[in-house]
């Protein structure tokens, strides 16, 4: 979910839809605003994309506000329904709040035993009866904003409005990001869930810490506790535009080649990795590299197994984050933890990355958001560089994880000593062709297209690599499911006769990743076990193979990992147009957010 709040003397509704269109990456079941003036509070709330809002607020708001708080909603606890969706009203405030509270029930039923009435399902709705249970009783809206965190586990961005103090918003944080700043011109004061919901709007911002709230007019802001840092923002907006591609998705397949340049740029000198941002030391005393991630970040962080295990001969682990915050997982200083992540804001990684560093491990996150959360609480940070990606399904993002993690994996292997200077320079120079391995050539796109219309149906997709091609065909089957709403496996190729083979049949498709330079003897006995019981074949491959039903052929390389980005390539195509076939919407696919800030 996205929180916005503005103070100030500008239109406070624009203000908050400005916001909230620039969160929308984080939900968008729902949204809501409620907006204050010296009469009355006027709220506006609407199911399904932002639009819908803001048609609403346009036809039927009254005048001038104050200040206002907004909302845009990815479901956790009840329906997507405008009752639901945020802001929350008790008898005289609202609440909007991002993350999951814990004892929500318990807090329920107690208020329900007083006799609040409540009107949704959300865990949000206790917070805003708890703060007026503790106003009616204290009169006093800051004492009681304060009792009522007291009372709240979980993880929580919170920005409150009361009739009672008509001008101030009340905020806390705690577990999911907020960031607080000073308009550019005088007596504003705004909110976000991201800085980039700020840009142009703010000068100085404070990226709130943990455990700090705080109450704010248009003149004052007041923190409950100490050590409040203020940054500078950048005043102008470099905001994403489609650039003629139909869908964002599309121009961030089409832009990897280049970004994936910014990546290596001051990082690939001559005949060195270099990383200006970690230290030779940083390997000191390790013996083993553990990984952290979810979805696509976590396909990266498997493939960069195989890396650094092949390349600087360290033993690594990869785990989703979700499963390691509660393995009780047995943690070593020997161990160097890696997190990965393209905003920097999942809230299972970034619970990962905060119990390592509790357990005195040195800490790494791989990010494409700088000032991100993960950025401010790991030891180290490498960013990624990718700029802002819109489309929910990630595409550069992965392709500059997985360069970085290349890059990584040669820089440790320079260290530690386990590669020679020929075999180096060979994967430096290889890493340098990775920009011409990640461009859409047009015959690879028109052939997706084509190929698109046969893929709408059947009764699962299976795609299966071997290898780093492992990770890449669990990739290749998010990037199908998440966009086109179709059953797609990843599978490791040598696997499927362990079972998945009894599903074979026509109507079972087989996207079969068969590079030249990995094991593809191998996989080519995987895909022919298949093949003879009939089920439907699409080969991506450079190398013709006369059994597939259907082929993609890819430039012919001369290492794995570049035909790893030919083969991405493909397999990113292919989803979007058959999302695009069956209608979808490919940016904004449903149920999903770009960024998940509750566990
Ligand atoms: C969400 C997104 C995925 C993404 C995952 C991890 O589920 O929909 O596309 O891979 O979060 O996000 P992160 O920002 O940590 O890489």
């Amino acid at each position: 979910c996205g929180i916005v709040g503005y103070i100030g003397k500008y239109d406070t509704c624009k203000i908050l839809l400005d916001g909230l269109k620039e969160l929308e990456y984080r939900g968008y079941d729902s949204a809501g605003i409620a907006v204050l003036n010296e009469k009355n509070i006027d709220v506006f709330k609407a199911v399904g994309k932002l639009v819908n809002l803001e048609e609403k607020v346009n036809e039927s708001k009254s005048g001038e506000y104050n200040l206002g708080i907004g909302h845009t909603r990815w479901a956790t606890h009840g329906k997507p329904t405008e009752v639901n969706a945020h802001p929350h009203l008790g008898e005289y405030s609202y609440v909007v709040h991002n993350g999951i509270i814990e004892n929500y029930k318990e807090l329920k039923d107690e208020l329900l035993a007083l006799g609040h009435k409540f009107v949704s399902q959300t865990d949000t709705e206790v917070i805003v009866h708890l703060f007026e249970h503790y106003n009616n009783k204290l009169k006093d809206a800051t004492k009681s904003f304060k009792e009522t965190i007291k009372r709240l586990e979980g993880a929580y961005a919170i920005l409150l409005i009361t009739k009672d103090e008509p001008e101030k918003i009340f905020f806390y944080k705690l577990g999911s990001p907020m960031i607080v700043g000073k308009g550019i011109e005088k007596d504003e004061v705004l909110f976000a869930s991201s800085d980039s919901a700020l840009i142009g709007l703010a000068s100085d911002v404070v990226y709130l810490d943990d455990r700090v709230g705080g109450v704010a007019s248009k003149e004052n802001i007041e923190f409950f506790s100490q050590n409040i840092v203020w940054s500078k923002l950048p005043t102008s907006k470099q905001s994403a535009q489609k650039d003629g591609f139909r869908y964002f998705m599309e121009k961030e397949i089409y832009e990897q080649s280049v970004v994936v340049s910014d990546c290596m740029l001051g990082r690939i000198k001559d005949s060195e990795i270099n990383f200006d941002e970690i230290e030779a030391s940083i390997l000191d005393g390790i013996n083993e590299i553990k990984i952290c991630a979810c979805g696509t970040s976590y396909h990266a962080g498997i493939t960069a197994s195989y890396l650094f295990e092949r390349l600087s001969k360290i033993k690594c682990s990869v785990e989703v984050a979700s499963e390691f915050r509660y393995k009780e997982p047995l943690l070593t200083t020997d161990t160097l933890f890696v997190v990965i992540s393209q905003s920097g804001e999942t809230a299972d990684t970034l619970e990962a990355l905060k119990m390592a560093k509790a357990a005195g491990l040195k800490t790494l996150v791989i990010c494409n958001v700088d000032n991100s959360s993960m950025t401010r609480v790991a030891d180290a940070t490498i960013l990624t560089r990718a700029g802002i990606e819109k489309g929910v399904a990630s595409t550069k993002a992965f392709s500059t994880q997985t360069v970085v993690l290349w890059m990584l994996s040669l820089y440790f292997a320079k260290i530690r000593n386990t590669i020679d200077n020929q075999k180096l320079q060979n994967e430096i120079n290889t890493l340098r062709e990775v920009p011409k391995s990640l461009k859409v050539y047009e015959n690879i796109h028109e052939k997706a297209k084509r190929l698109s219309k046969r893929y709408l149906h059947g009764h699962g997709f299976f795609f299966i690599g071997r290898d780093v091609f492992y990770p890449l065909a669990l990739e290749g089957a998010l990037k199908l499911k998440e966009i086109s709403y179709l059953h797609a496996e990843g599978y490791p190729a040598g696997e499927m006769k362990h079972g998945p083979i009894a599903l074979a049949d026509p109507e079972l498709f087989t996207i079969a990743l068969m590079p030249k330079n990995m094991l593809y003897d191998k996989i080519k006995s995987n895909v022919e076990e298949l093949s003879a019981r009939d089920s439907t074949i699409c080969a991506i491959s450079p190398l013709d193979f006369p059994l597939a039903d259907d082929f993609i052929k890819i430039n012919d390389c001369e290492h794995y990992m570049l035909e790893f980005f030919e083969i991405l390539i493909a397999l990113q195509l292919l989803s979007m147009e058959i999302s695009i076939r069956l209608k979808n919407d490919v940016d904004m696919p449903r149920n999903l957010a770009k960024s998940v800030t509750v566990e």
